[in-house]
């Protein structure tokens, strides 16, 4: 199973989470922001993707190149700083897999949720984004994937 982390991040949050997810996955794995997503994108069976959202839904970009993924698996990771429980939320998740091409299998979705009076600022250094759970997810998730293949 040949897979790819991607991420958008304008704080460095999904950044870190998406280094976590990549630390689940096999050693090599590449980890990379979206704007250095290879050409070669559909050689990939999984792709990891993760992005953020503002009150009017997913980051645009990100959002845009959803749209274009035909991989055989793919799996979202989103930051949020609303309540992971909000409608917002749900409906920022749903808005993600709904932009993906018809047909495409979402094989697991992971949402982080960070502390709203300073989401928008960069990331600070003693931040707990429990990376260790979005490790665990990634490779939870992927052994899912390997089982059922
Ligand atoms: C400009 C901007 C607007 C945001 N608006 C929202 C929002 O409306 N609701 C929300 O839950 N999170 C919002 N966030 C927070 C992010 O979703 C998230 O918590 C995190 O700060 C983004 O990290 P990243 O830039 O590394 O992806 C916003 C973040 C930014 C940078």
């Amino acid at each position: 199973m040949k897979s790819i982390v991607i991420y958008s991040s304008q704080t460095g949050r999904t950044r870190k989470i998406a280094e976590a997810i990549a630390a689940g996955l096999p050693q090599g794995t590449p980890c990379l922001p979206l704007n250095e997503m290879p050409a070669n994108i559909k050689d990939y069976d999984c792709v990891f993707f993760g992005l953020w959202e503002d009150r009017r839904g997913p980051d645009p970009e990100a959002q845009a190149v959803l749209k274009t993924l035909e991989n055989e698996h793919i799996v979202i990771f989103a930051t949020v700083h609303d309540d992971v429980f909000s409608d917002n939320v749900s409906k920022t998740l749903r808005n993600m897999i709904e932009s993906l091409p018809p047909q495409t299998r979402v094989d697991g979705t992971y949402v982080t949720c960070t502390d709203g009076s300073h989401a928008k600022e960069p990331i600070r250094d003693n931040e707990d984004l429990r990376l260790s759970d979005a490790q665990d997810f990634a490779e939870n998730t992927l052994r899912r994937i390997e089982v059922v293949a």
